[in-house]
């Protein structure tokens, strides 16, 4: 079976093509950084109305790459939430569009879920049941991930998703925005002991996070230092920010892992791609005999391919709960707050 998937729940926009028996065929993003970031955060209404532009010529750039045409599509997997409204409903009416014309099923499917899964388009992959980290600009959760489609919630942030606390902290050192990546690059210049800030609910024995108070810290720690602070004072907060977000993670999720006595593990979103995490948590598994699952590079940001993937996986299992006779589909719906556990 071969399944075209569409996403467009915030800032990128994307397409893929997955096959059920050759795998990923072709996948491709398109980023609305340029837009974005002379607002300092995603605008809802340009993110919305610059889908509209991408969607079409992606789905035809990934047909061409896969020398494949539309009526080969078996099944079109979709992001129906939860994300900006104005954003998913533009892969969601392609989605239908393709669906009534083609005469093929389309599925619904929660953005967490594909990032979950996001670990399976890489080698090695993990096997089910897996602890997986999620952190990304929206969400951070640790999830207990049994099989497809079943997944326990074991802890989430209780206030900024660790993307978010990136992107905030970023901005009061004044680097662009998305600033995850531009504090990354300005850590590696600095000395992560220089600078002590609080790890807030280490303590605590549930599986919560919480990232707000380390964005005031920041900001009362740079009110102690002569304005504009200079370039070392700047690297070394970034390197203390980088650090304690670590850290916070590393403590939970072995937590988590004790807890759940799970072997495998997996971090996936936009903030697994940064390499000084992705070092330290295999220091810190190490002894632990766990097994670490990261997505690659490219899809631990928003991408099609982790939607197509999900997609083909919930066919396979049989978990699609569309009717799969599209005729009987007047309505389509989408879900911008879907609570994982109501999956
Ligand atoms: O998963 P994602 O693409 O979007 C959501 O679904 O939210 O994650 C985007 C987030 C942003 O907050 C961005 O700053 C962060 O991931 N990010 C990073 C890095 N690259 C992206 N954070 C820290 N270090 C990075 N290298
Ligand atoms: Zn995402």
């Amino acid at each position: 079976m071969i399944i075209l998937g569409l996403e467009s729940s915030c800032d990128e926009t994307g397409a893929a093509i997955f096959c059920t028996t050759k795998g990923l065929i072709s996948h491709a993003v398109h980023s609305q950084i340029e837009i974005h970031k002379n607002y300092g955060g995603v605008v809802p209404e340009l993110a919305s109305r610059d889908h509209i532009y991408r969607i079409i010529p992606l789905v035809k750039k990934v047909l061409k790459l896969g020398n494949l045409d539309i009526n080969d599509i078996d099944a079109i997997a979709y992001t129906a939430g939860p994300g900006l409204a104005g954003c998913l409903l533009i892969a969601t009416t392609i989605a239908q569009a393709i669906s009534w014309a083609r005469e093929i099923p389309m599925v619904p499917i929660h953005h967490l879920e594909g990032h979950f899964l996001s670990p399976l388009l890489s080698e090695p992959k993990p096997n089910f049941p897996f602890l997986s980290l999620l952190v990304s600009g929206g969400h951070t959760q640790l999830i207990h991930v049994h099989d497809i489609g079943k997944y326990t919630l074991l802890g989430e942030t209780l206030d900024d998703a660790v993307g978010e606390a990136f992107d905030k902290i970023a901005k009061l050192l004044g680097l662009n925005y998305p600033g995850g990546a531009s504090l990354e690059k300005l850590a590696k210049l600095g000395n992560p002991d220089a600078i002590v800030l609080p790890k807030p609910l280490i303590y605590k024995p549930n599986l919560d996070f919480s990232f707000s108070g380390l964005k005031t810290a920041v900001y009362k720690k740079i009110k102690t230092f002569s304005s504009p602070i200079n370039d070392n004072i700047r690297a070394d907060l970034a390197a203390a920010v980088q650090y304690t977000i670590t850290n916070l993670l590393i403590i939970k999720s072995i937590k988590a892992l004790k807890k759940t006595k799970l072997q495998n593990f997996t971090i996936v979103g936009g903030v697994g791609s940064n390499m000084f995490l992705r070092k330290e948590f295999k220091k810190a598994l190490k002894p632990m005999n766990t097994n670490i699952f990261f997505p690659s590079m490219n899809f631990c940001t928003d991408n099609a391919a982790m939607i197509a993937l999900a997609g083909a996986k919930r066919i396979d299992k049989g978990l699609v709960s569309f009717d799969l006779n599209v005729k009987n589909n007047k309505y389509f719906d989408i879900k911008p707050r879907w609570d994982i556990r109501n999956l």
